[in-house]
This record gives C-alpha cells, sequence and structure tokens, in this order.
C-alpha cells in the first residue's frame, strides 16, 4: 500500500480511480479545482485550488506535502473541445495543449522530488491521440494535445529510468463520462479497474507503452 495523488478527481475517470484506490487500502490525495459531493464522500484526502495549469497552485501542494512521499501519481485531468476545419477556434487549441500536455508534464515536473524510488507515473492519454488510428479526422486540438502528451510519456519513460520510476501511457476507453455527453462503451468503474491493472503490471521493461484500459498494446 502507498500514497496515490490522482488529479482531476472531482468526477469521471478521476473519481473512479479515487473510490477504487482508496477501497484497497491506498492512502489517496484527491486532486481538484474545486470538489464534489461523491468526492467529499470518500473520505479521502481531497485537496482543492489544484489547477493542472497553474504552476502556483501546484507548487502550494507540492510544498504542503514537506517530506511525504508518492507512490503512484495518476494524470488524469483533461479537457475536450471539438474543433472542425467550419468551425476552427484556436483559444481552444491552445488551452487543451496547456490542460491536456502540458500540464501532465507540469503536474510531473513539479513533484518529482516527492516520488519515491520506483515510483510510478501513470498519463491519462486517449487513442484519439494515435496517428496510425486518426481514420476520422477533426478534433484538432484534443487529437493534438494528446498525441503530444503520448510524446511527453515515451521521454519521461526514457529520463526516470536511472531514478526507478516508470511510465504508463493510458487510453481509458469510451467511457459515460461529461466529457462524452455520457455517450460511450463503458462506465467510469470498468475503464478505472481496468487502468489500475494496467498501472500494477507496470515496471521499468515495460515503461514507456501506451495501453487501451482492457491490456491492449496501441499503435502510436
Ligand atoms: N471519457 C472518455 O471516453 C475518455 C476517452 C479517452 C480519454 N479520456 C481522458 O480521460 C481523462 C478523464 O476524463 P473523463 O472522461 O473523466 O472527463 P470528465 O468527466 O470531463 O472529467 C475531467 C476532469 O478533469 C478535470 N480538469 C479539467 N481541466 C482541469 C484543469 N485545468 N486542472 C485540473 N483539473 C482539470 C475536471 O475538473 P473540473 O470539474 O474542475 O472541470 C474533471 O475532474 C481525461 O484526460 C480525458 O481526456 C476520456
Amino acid at each position: 500500500m502507498g500514497t496515490v495523488v490522482v488529479t482531476g478527481a472531482n468526477r469521471g475517470i478521476g473519481l473512479e480511480f479515487c473510490r477504487q484506490l482508496k477501497e484497497r487500502g491506498e492512502q489517496v490525495i484527491a486532486l481538484c479545482r474545486s470538489s464534489s459531493e461523491a468526492l467529499d464522500a470518500l473520505g479521502v484526502r481531497v485537496v482543492t485550488g489544484v489547477d493542472v495549469s497553474d504552476q502556483a497552485s501546484l507548487d502550494t501542494f507540492a510544498a504542503s506535502l514537506g517530506d511525504e512521499k508518492i507512490d503512484i501519481l495518476i494524470n488524469n485531468a483533461g479537457i475536450l473541445k471539438r474543433e472542425t476545419l467550419e468551425e476552427m477556434d484556436y483559444d481552444t487549441i491552445f488551452k487543451q495543449f496547456e490542460v491536456n500536455s502540458v500540464g501532465p508534464l507540469r503536474v510531473t515536473h513539479t513533484l518529482l522530488p516527492h516520488l519515491s524510488e520506483g515510483a510510478k507515473v501513470a498519463l491519462v492519454t486517449s487513442r484519439m491521440g494515435s496517428i496510425a488510428d486518426n481514420t476520422s479526422g477533426s478534433r484538432y486540438g484534443y487529437r493534438m494535445s494528446k498525441a503530444a502528451l503520448n510524446m511527453a510519456g515515451v521521454s519521461l519513460a526514457h529520463d526516470l529510468k536511472d531514478r526507478s520510476i516508470s511510465v504508463a501511457i493510458l487510453h481509458p476507453g469510451f467511457v459515460r463520462t461529461d466529457m462524452t455527453g455520457r455517450q460511450g462503451m463503458i462506465d467510469a468503474d470498468q475503464s478505472a479497474a481496468g487502468l489500475i491493472q494496467r498501472i500494477d503490471e507496470l515496471n521499468l521493461d515495460n515503461s514507456g507503452t501506451f495501453w487501451h484500459t482492457n491490456g491492449e498494446v496501441l499503435p502510436w
């Protein structure tokens, strides 16, 4: 059992990560911009005011840890906007880079001094960031920002190997959450259960792999 930090913990897949990890006895630190009734009801440590695109809020959280160590860091927070060629919006494209690509790198880099020897870092990305898997186009900001996150994940896997820290690049499936307007193939509990299994199986040899929650290795 160890200490797990989850970003975007107040709803959706992040909330499910917190619920299931707490249930199995992990010490969960749930980071969010603002909490929710469902998160408050879990009885985990909730830290509000943490925006993954706001360095100051991350520095405040890191400082609050003192010499406490993190065993698993789950970068789950993300946003989805909908640009098309007909309806282009560069502001939302930049925003998705800020939250989806730079955010997880920022969080991981800020918390690096707190990661324990042998810690695991999970990046919740999307197969929509897979170039090989892009068969339908559009969604410029989301696809580009998740592809960039995948690249950051592989660099982190290389750079953190010396510290015995492994990195999982994870697609949660098509999940019924607010992000998808409750459309999808699976619920958040099934998604999180699979993702937790992937994190459990993560090690230095398979670090940097891009997995579907069901265990399938995805193409870049
Ligand atoms: N659902 C799917 O089918 C699917 C598929 C592929 C990948 N994913 C990925 O899975 C992750 C979780 O998605 P979800 O489906 O659970 O979506 P969701 O229900 O919309 O939840 C998104 C979470 O991210 C948080 N968040 C957004 N911007 C943030 C910021 N700047 N700082 C901190 N937290 C922020 C939200 O907090 P607020 O309440 O404060 O906004 C919320 O907790 C995302 O990275 C998403 O891209 C989801």
